[in-house]
């Protein structure tokens, strides 16, 4: 089997900014070469309008003659770096003089006005051209005047703008990630008061983390490790809870085990070994019964701490199914144990098993207490938005002042006529408390009885 690498944060947060970091390492680069280029272009424009006005007054010095003289053409045509090229117009008789035959600016620049600027294409060259309208008041003509200059030396500056930029910023970047490797570091030794806190608690010190040592960001996860604390207390509390009540559950029926046993051995004439035995045997099923009841309650109370139940269970067959499973004791106690309600559609969400275990423990009391040709009926009906499972009897039911306690751990009312371990109607209860569900404590029909019922959420489809 392949092993996962261990989670790094490091690591992780590393990966997480690369990508991003190269992204603005990209974007800053094109950034800075527009701005560079912006910068250039008013630098290299107000030149460009300075040649301009200064071939405009070599003009008006060699006033007169309508040919640009040959000082003026040099001056123009020598510039190594970025040749200027000229046009001189005459609105009367066209080009005066021109080494590259630029186009007449539209709409021309206004006469004796401020230079205006254009971008061209002449024969596949951008070319920046600034043009001036002069009057020429002796002819009456105007003169337009345009110097133009290619842009290949303004993006070759940008371009070494950028050039000389791009490594300051990724040296920049290296740093902050850098800082990031080192930062992570120093922030998790934040950490160290918590670990330690831990590392030194007792092992049954479940009590809740001191949360002012802990980084607020790192709160969710210790929040979250306090409610694992709280559900393992809980947890801890029911496991000892259960040890002393089996403790003391056993004790009672191991002494009189011990003492029939005693007296068997003391005795030994058959009829009173027979005794003893009879004895034995009662006792050994009693703690038997009340074992299985301890187990049981442990059972829903460990399980009323996982999720809510997801599954759907129809009420009303598991209600039938169970007064069928009984129909024998039923007879033998001669009792009559019906069942009333719908054959299918009362549904809730649950859990199959412990809904028939609570169920169980209702029918054995009625079966218990509903006294020989007594009468049980098990129903189910809808009373929406609730269901209500009932189980009544014909029995002496039980005083209403104890229906308060009824569900007590081991409450069992005075004068309780039947053995038992008083478990019971506490595992019905903790049952309907994991469904949502209320028990209610009820005279039965003809106020003869006890009546119990629960009443579960209905679930109006069978889906989960
Ligand atoms: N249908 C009933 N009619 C009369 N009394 C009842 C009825 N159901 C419960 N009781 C009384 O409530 C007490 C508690 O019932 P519960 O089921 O919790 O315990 P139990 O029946 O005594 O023991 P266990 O069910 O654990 O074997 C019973 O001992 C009994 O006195
Ligand atoms: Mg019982």
């Amino acid at each position: 089997m392949q092993m996962q690498p261990p989670i790094s944060l490091r690591r992780s947060l590393l990966t997480l900014l690369v990508v991003p970091m190269a992204l603005a390492w990209l974007g800053s680069g094109v950034l800075i070469y527009v701005l560079a280029l912006h910068y250039v272009n008013i630098n290299y424009d107000r030149s460009l309008i300075d040649s301009t006005h200064a071939l405009v007054r070599m003009i008006r010095s060699d006033s007169g003659t309508q040919e640009l003289s040959p000082q003026v053409r040099i001056l123009m045509e020598n510039d190594t770096t970025d040749p200027n090229y000229y046009t001189i117009h005459s609105l009367h008789h066209g080009v005066l003089a021109a080494d590259l035959d630029l186009p007449l600016p539209s709409p021309p620049p206004p006469v004796d006005g401020p230079p205006q600027l254009n971008s061209v294409v002449v024969d596949n060259h951008s070319l920046r051209v600034a043009s001036l309208a002069v009057a020429d008041k002796s002819s009456g003509d105007t003169i337009i005047v345009s110097v133009a200059e290619t842009l290949r030396e303004r993006r070759s500056l940008a371009r070494e703008i950028l050039i000389g930029t791009l490594p300051i910023v990724l040296i920049l970047i290296v740093l902050v990630l850098a800082l990031v490797w080192v930062g992570v570091s120093r922030g998790l030794r934040l950490l160290d008061p918590l670990t330690e806190q831990i590392a030194v608690r007792r092992a049954r010190d479940l009590s809740a983390l001191d949360q002012s040592l802990v980084p607020i960001e790192i709160r969710p996860l210790t929040q979250t490790i306090d409610a694992l604390f709280a559900r393992l207390r809980d947890l801890l509390e029911l496991q000892e809870r259960f040890i002393a009540d089996a403790a003391h559950q056993l004790r009672t029926p191991l002494a009189g085990l011990r003492m029939q046993a005693e007296r068997a051995l003391a005795d030994p004439r058959p009829e009173s070994v027979r005794n003893a035995l009879a004895h034995v045997e009662r006792l050994s099923a009693g703690a038997g019964r009340a074992a299985g009841q301890l187990l049981t309650l442990a059972r829903a109370q460990r399980s009323a701490d996982d999720d809510a139940p997801t599954s759907v269970v129809d009420l009303a067959p598991l209600a039938r199914a169970c007064v069928g499973d009984r129909v024998p004791d039923a007879l033998a106690a001669h009792v009559d144990l019906g069942y009333e309600g719908p054959t299918q559609g009362a549904y809730v969400a649950g859990d199959g098993v412990m809904l028939r275990e609570a169920l169980v423990n209702l029918i054995d009391n009625a079966l218990n207490y509903a006294g020989e040709n007594g009468a049980i009926t098990v129903s189910v009906a809808a009373e929406p938005p609730m269901v209500a499972l009932a189980v009544e009897d014909s029995g002496p039911g039980v005083a209403e002042e104890w229906w308060p306690r009824l569900g007590e751990r081991f409450f069992r009312p005075p004068g309780s006529l039947r053995e038992g371990s008083g478990l019971g109607l506490a595992i019905v209860r903790r049952i309907a408390a994991r469904h949502g569900a209320s028990v209610a404590f009820d005279r039965g029909h003809a106020e003869l009885g006890l009546r119990v019922t629960l009443r579960f959420p209905a679930r109006d489809t069978q889906s989960p």
